[in-house]
C-alpha cells in the first residue's frame, strides 16, 4: 500500500490509504466572505490535538470553482469525541479529506491550516509536512475510517493480511509472525474472533467488515481518527453496537475522535461535543447534550426537529423547508438567510462568523454563527431556551 503524497501546488492524482479517494492540492487563500464586524473567538477547548483554522477548500480547476469549504475553524481536544453533523452535501467528508490531505481531485485546498499537536506540546500544520513527514505521520498519528470504507476491502485477500499489510509498510522491521500476532489482537479488540482474520471480505458481515476496517485503522495507534459516517450502511442494532465499541476503544487507548455522521442523535450517544455544519461553514458548536437539547443557531434547531426525539411524547417531525444553497454561486450574506425565520435585514450581505452565544449562562464553548447573537439584538425565546432546563 503506498502512501505517496503529492506536491503542494499542483494537483495529481496518487495512490492513498486503503478507501480513500486520491490526493488534492493546496493554494492561496481565497476570501471567506465572513463578516469582518463580529469577532472570532476560538472555542476553548482542553488540550487540543486537532486544530482546524481558516480551511477553505473549492472544487475545480477552472476560474468558476464550487467553493465547498469556507474558513472553517474546529479544534478537537485529545481523548475527545467531537461529533460533526448537518445535512448531504454540507461538507463534512470534504473537512475530513481536506484536514488530512487526502482530499480527491478536483479539489484544492485554498487556504488555513491544520495543526497536529505533540504530548510535548510542539505542533505542526498537516497542510505543509513534506511528503515524508506525511507519510510518516498517517496511521501512526492520523487515521480515518472513509464513508463506505467496509465496501474497499480488497476482495480477494484475507482481513488479516490486509490488517498486516498497514502495519508492514509503516513497520517494515516486524516480522510476519509479528504482523499476524498484532492483526489478529486488534481483531479481538473490535470484537472478532482472532481465527476470523483468515476470512475474506465476502465471508464477513457488513458489521464485521466496518470493525475490521477500525481496526485496521486503530492498527498502529493513531491519536486522531476520524471516522466518516462509520455506522450508515448498517442496520440500527448494529450501529449501535459499534458506537459503543468506539466509545469503549476511545476509553480504554485515549484516541481522539471526529465522528462524521447526518444522524444528530446518534451523536449524543459518543459525542462530547458536538459541531454542526451548513454550506461549508460550522454553524454552532458546544457541549453534546446541551446543543442537543436546545440549540442556538436557527439551522440547529431545524435539523434537530427533522429527528424523531430519543425520549418523550412523540412529535410531528419536521422538514427543512428549502434547499441549502448552490456552492458554486457567490453567497454573499448568511447562507442560512433564504430558509431562515428569523433572518435580518444584516443577514442578506453578511456572514456572521462563529461567536459566542448571546443566552446569558452558556459557556464559552458554546458558539454560534448568527447575528442574532449579536450584543443588544433581542433573540427569539425558542433559541433561548435555559439548559440543563429550570426545575
Ligand atoms: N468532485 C467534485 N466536484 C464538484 N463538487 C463536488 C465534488 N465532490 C463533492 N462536491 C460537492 O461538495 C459538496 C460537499 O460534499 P461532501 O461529500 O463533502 O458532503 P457531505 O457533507 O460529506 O455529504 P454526505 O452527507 O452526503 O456524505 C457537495 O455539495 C458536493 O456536491
Ligand atoms: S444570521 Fe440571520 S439568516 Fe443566518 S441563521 Fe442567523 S438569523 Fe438566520
Ligand atoms: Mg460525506
Amino acid at each position: 500500500m503506498s502512501l505517496d503524497q503529492t506536491p503542494r501546488t499542483r494537483p495529481v492524482a496518487a495512490a492513498a490509504p486503503v478507501g480513500s479517494p486520491p490526493v488534492g492540492s493546496v493554494l492561496p487563500p481565497s476570501t471567506t466572505g465572513l463578516d469582518p464586524a463580529r469577532s472570532c473567538e476560538p472555542a476553548p477547548v482542553a488540550a487540543p490535538v486537532l486544530q482546524i483554522e481558516g480551511l477553505s477548500v473549492d472544487y475545480g480547476y477552472t476560474q468558476d470553482p464550487v467553493h465547498v469549504l469556507r474558513g472553517v475553524d474546529l479544534t478537537l481536544g485529545r481523548g475527545e469525541v467531537l461529533g460533526l453533523a448537518g445535512e448531504s452535501g454540507c461538507g463534512k467528508s470534504t473537512l475530513a479529506y481536506a484536514a488530512l490531505r487526502l482530499l480527491p481531485p478536483p479539489g484544492l485546498v485554498t487556504g488555513g491550516q491544520v495543526w497536529l499537536h505533540d504530548r510535548d506540546g510542539g505542533r505542526r500544520d498537516i497542510l505543509a509536512l513534506s511528503d515524508a513527514e506525511l507519510r510518516a505521520s498517517r496511521w501512526t498519528e492520523t487515521a480515518v475510517v472513509f464513508q463506505g470504507a467496509m465496501n474497499s476491502l480488497n476482495p480477494v485477500h484475507r482481513v488479516g493480511d490486509q490488517i498486516a499489510d498497514v502495519i508492514r509498510a509503516h513497520r517494515p522491521q516486524t516480522t510476519k509472525r509479528q504482523r499476524q500476532e498484532r492483526a489478529a489482537e486488534l481483531l479481538e479488540l473490535v470484537g472478532i474472533a482472532a481465527d476470523r482474520a483468515r476470512s475474506y471480505p465476502h465471508q464477513l458481515s457488513g458489521g464485521m467488515r466496518q470493525r475490521v476496517m477500525i481496526a485496521m485503522a486503530l492498527a498502529l495507534d493513531p491519536q486522531v481518527l476520524i471516522m466518516d459516517e462509520p455506522t450508515t450502511a448498517l442496520d440500527v442494532v448494529m450501529q449501535r453496537q459499534i458506537v459503543e465499541q468506539i466509545a469503549e476503544l476511545r476509553a480504554r487507548l485515549g484516541f481522539s475522535v471526529i465522528f462524521i455522521t447526518h444522524d444528530v442523535s446518534l451523536l449524543i450517544e459518543i459525542a462530547d461535543r458536538i459541531a454542526i455544519m451548513y454550506a461549508g461553514q460550522i454553524v454552532e458548536q458546544g457541549p453534546a447534550q446541551a446543543l442537543y437539547r436546545a440549540g442556538r443557531h436557527p439551522y440547529t434547531q431545524a435539523l434537530l426537529a427533522s429527528f424523531p426525539p430519543l425520549h418523550g411524547p412523540k412529535k410531528d417531525l419536521t422538514g427543512i423547508p428549502g434547499s441549502p444553497p448552490d456552492l458554486a454561486r457567490a453567497i454573499s450574506g448568511c447562507p442560512y438567510a433564504p430558509r431562515c425565520r428569523f433572518a435580518l435585514e444584516r443577514c442578506r450581505d453578511r456572514n456572521p462568523r462563529l461567536g459566542a452565544s448571546a443566552v446569558a449562562g452558556d459557556p464559552g464553548s458554546r458558539q454560534v454563527a448568527c447575528h442574532l447573537h449579536t450584543p443588544g439584538q433581542s433573540l427569539p425565546e425558542t433559541l433561548a431556551g435555559a439548559w440543563p432546563p429550570a426545575g
